[in-house]
């Protein structure tokens, strides 16, 4: 332990140290808080997404981060349902059914991985205040439902992927014109995928504390700004470099 404390002391200085110590304690807090298991793991590294240009492998947001995005809507939870496009082990629906959702839903395209998140969301149960169903579908098919009003994304995909994700979202929208929100969190040095979309706004930048090389942005749909009407801006496809890590 020692040594681990002097290695990072030389890497990260003593306010990096510090930092990313603070990082690892509220990850083991919450985890054992829900009693669940939702790290990163070499099964589902880089390796098991090769075969697909695109699509970005399995990562946790930081627990910090993903309840600094709720902040946005859990005050009035009970009027949404929430869905996580690429929910992993399930850390981001989990911690936002802390909060009274009508629903959440987690689309995954990984079947081992929804079966952890569904084996994580029987053991946290207890602790849970609204229902969660994972659904073990590539997101690209996956029909948004009509009743969906906040969508996180935590970097799922890029390139095309992103593009009949976002189509697929426009097409709910155009079905049941409401009011929408998105959660849209990636890593500084990748381009943000939203920019541009004719159909949300940027409503709000949460600031990301510590976690300085993510962004964490909040995109907001109103009826009067016509999904149907709106044009879809074509997503350049670009590598899916991935790096959740402190500064
Ligand atoms: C960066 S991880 C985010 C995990 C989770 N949202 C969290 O923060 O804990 C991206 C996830 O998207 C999933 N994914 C990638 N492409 C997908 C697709 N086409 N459809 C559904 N899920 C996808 C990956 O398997 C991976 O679990």
């Amino acid at each position: 332990m020692l040594v681990r404390a002097l290695t990072s002391l030389r890497r990260n200085g003593v306010v990096g140290t510090i930092r990313w110590q603070l990082y690892r304690l509220s990850e083991a807090y919450n985890e054992r808080h829900l009693g669940v298991d939702t790290r990163r793991s070499a099964e589902f590294g880089p390796n098991a997404y090769c075969h697909l240009a695109e699509h970005t492998p399995y990562e946790p947001l930081p627990y910090g981060l993903i309840k600094r995005g709720l902040g946005s809507v859990c005050e009035n939870a009970q009027e949404h349902v929430f869905l996580d496009f690429g929910s992993g082990m399930g850390r981001v629906v989990l911690t936002a059914a802390r909060h009274p959702f009508k629903r959440v839903i987690g689309v995954e395209l990984m079947k081992p991985l929804c079966e952890i998140a569904r084996e994580n969301v029987a053991r946290a149960n207890h602790k849970l205040r609204s229902s969660v169903e994972i659904v073990n579908e590539d997101a690209t098919r996956y029909e948004v439902p009509d009743d969906v009003t906040v969508i996180h994304l935590f970097n799922p995909f890029t390139g095309d992927i992103m593009t009949a994700v976002q189509r697929r979202i426009r097409e709910s929208l155009e079905r049941a014109p409401r009011h929408v929100r998105i959660i849209y969190a990636h890593p500084t040095d990748q381009r943000n995928l939203f920019e541009g979309v004719e159909w949300v706004k940027e409503k709000q930048r949460i600031s990301t504390g510590v976690f300085f090389a993510m962004k964490l942005l909040v995109y907001e749909h109103t009826p009067s700004q016509g999904a149907a009407s709106g044009t879809h801006r074509r997503v350049t496809p670009e590598a899916p470099v991935f790096s959740a890590k402190l500064a």
